[in-house]
């Protein structure tokens, strides 16, 4: 079966491990939701599969190919591309330039190629080239940094938290983008403080607290059942009292949507 499987990965920062023996099985043409509450690891641990930072130890084995510890090109080469959290456009060129910006160590075929791949997954886009990028609206704009991954023809991607700062109602207009991503193929591990939304586009889903997974398992037995996550986030007993002292206090509002969309990240758009 087509999978990206990482396993046993171990990512250290700052001289201690923030990513502790994570395994992850991210099938082709699916999407598979990764969440957790802030400084879980999850973004260390997208930064160690594409290259940026060295998983010790750990494994990345995609399609069999083992990726661990390669150059960021490499593995982007390989087949897969990362959407690291916060990534933004220049906002004062214009979208064609954007996306060619992330085609510069790309033959000019595979180029072309990977553009009108990207277009024929976002055919909204095409219309707006000649824009600047600053002119779209902050969904359109997050289309477009999905589309520069997506230009190097990826077999499975990793996006970190797409939506952050957007309001709901624009975040709503990203799902069918990352729906026609996943149906053309593409293994789809998906990052995403909108927990409810995330569970909504994925097969499996996987809960990571404190560098460690807290829950593995199908995304409706979550969906169905969320306070399974709230006790994922809640089992503190394998770490130090000062991460203990750090639970909300008792009688805190835990759903999912308030705890991962506090108003004052959103961004107007
Ligand atoms: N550049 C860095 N140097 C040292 N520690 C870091 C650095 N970036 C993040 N960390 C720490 O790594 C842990 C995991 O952070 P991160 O991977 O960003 O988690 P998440 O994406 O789940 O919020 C946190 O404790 C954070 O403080
Ligand atoms: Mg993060």
């Amino acid at each position: 079966m087509s999978e990206l499987v990482l396993s046993g990965l171990t990512v250290q920062r700052g001289g201690r491990a923030v990513v502790k023996n994570v395994t992850i099985t991210v099938p082709a043409g699916q999407v598979t939701a990764l969440l957790g509450p802030n400084g879980a690891g999850k973004s260390s641990m997208v930064l160690a599969v594409g290259g940026v930072l060295r998983p010790r130890p750990g494994s990345v084995s995609m399609d069999g190919t083992e990726l661990a510890g390669r150059r960021s090109e490499k593995i982007r080469a390989a087949g897969v591309a990362i959407v690291p959290e916060g990534r933004r456009l220049l906002p004062d060129l214009t979208v064609d330039d954007n996306i060619r910006v992330a085609t510069y160590a790309m033959s000019r075929q595979a180029a072309a190629e990977g553009r009108a791949r990207a277009f024929e997954l976002f055919p909204s886009l095409r219309p707006r080239l000649n824009l600047p990028a600053r002119s779209l609206s902050g969904g359109e704009q997050q289309m477009v940094v999905l589309a520069q991954a997506l230009v190097s023809q990826p077999r499975y991607i990793l996006i970190d938290e797409l939506s952050l700062g957007l309001a709901p109602v624009v975040v709503n207009r990203l799902v069918p983008a990352i729906r026609s991503v996943s149906e053309s193929g593409i293994g789809v591990l998906l990052i995403e403080q909108f927990a409810t939304l995330a569970l909504g586009l994925a097969t499996s889903a996987y809960v990571m607290e404190g560098g460690v997974i807290r829950y593995s398992g199908t995304a409706s037995e979550l969906r169905d059942n969320p306070e399974m996550l709230h006790s994922a986030y809640l089992l503190r007993g394998s770490e130090p009292a000062s991460r203990q002292a750090a639970a909300p206090p008792p009688g805190a509002d835990l759903s999912p949507e308030r705890r991962y969309c506090p108003e004052r990240r959103y961004r107007r758009s």
